[in-house]
């Protein structure tokens, strides 16, 4: 089995919890990929469901495969969301946001009761930190957060697309720092908030209710 199939594994069983309508956050990245391909054909088969994307490019992807929407701004919680990470440990903390959705991907966890996250066995960690934090950043604060991280001991670069700064959905910045493994990421995340000019970061404590990675050609759950 390689990790992309172990993805789909993850996938197909995430989607196993969903139940007419349920309102559904639909995450972001190859993991989410295989999620939301899962529910087209569940959507197509008759389940009733209203999905919330957590980015424009799988709101793109939503669309094509004809999974009604519904606006973030009309509802007050969302009732499951299946996403991807980038890292995760046992106790259910993560990095997230290497496609660069963090911010619109950790409103939509903060939203959900059910935030299921699906990853291949390449994603846990025992502390995380080996994955740069994405830090999402308006333009106009960018070298400021820069110059904050590095007073944190991080090593922040601004995400380039060639000779470009990536934009994320909101046409902001994200800063990918290296913290090197990070001891306290609950004190880290708090410290991060209150920079100026930062709006989100990838660090997400607290929002997981379970993770169901793939491994060989079974699943394995942290909750
Ligand atoms: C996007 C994310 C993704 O969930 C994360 O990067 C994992 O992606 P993939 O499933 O492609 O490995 O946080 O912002």
């Amino acid at each position: 089995m390689n990790l992309e199939q172990e993805k789909e594994i993850a996938a197909k069983e995430a989607v196993k919890l969903l139940r007419d309508n349920m309102i559904v956050g639909l995450g972001t990245g190859s993991s989410s990929f295989y999620a939301i391909r899962e529910i087209a054909k569940l959507v197509s088969n008759g389940l009733k469901i209203k999905a919330v994307p957590t980015s424009n490019k799988t709101k793109e992807l939503a669309e094509a495969l004809n999974i009604p929407l519904i606006d973030i701004n009309l509802i007050n919680s969302i009732d499951i969301t299946i996403d991807g990470a980038d890292e995760f440990t046992s106790d259910l903390i993560l990095i997230k946001g290497g496609g660069g959705a963090l911010l619109r991907e950790k409103i939509v966890a903060s939203l959900t009761k059910q935030e299921i996250i699906i990853a291949d066995s390449s994603k846990e960690v025992k502390q995380i930190g080996k994955f740069k934090v994405p830090i999402e950043v308006i333009p106009f604060a960018s070298n400021y957060a820069l110059n904050q991280i590095k007073i944190l001991n991080g090593i922040g670069k601004i995400r380039m697309t060639g000779d470009t700064p990536f934009k994320t959905d909101q046409a902001n910045n994200i800063i990918d720092a290296d913290f090197g493994l990070i001891s306290d990421p609950a004190s880290l995340s708090k410290k991060l908030n209150e920079i100026n000019g930062i709006v989100g970061h990838g660090i997400f404590i607290g929002l997981t209710s379970k993770v169901i990675m793939g491994k060989g050609d079974s699943t394995v759950i942290f909750d």
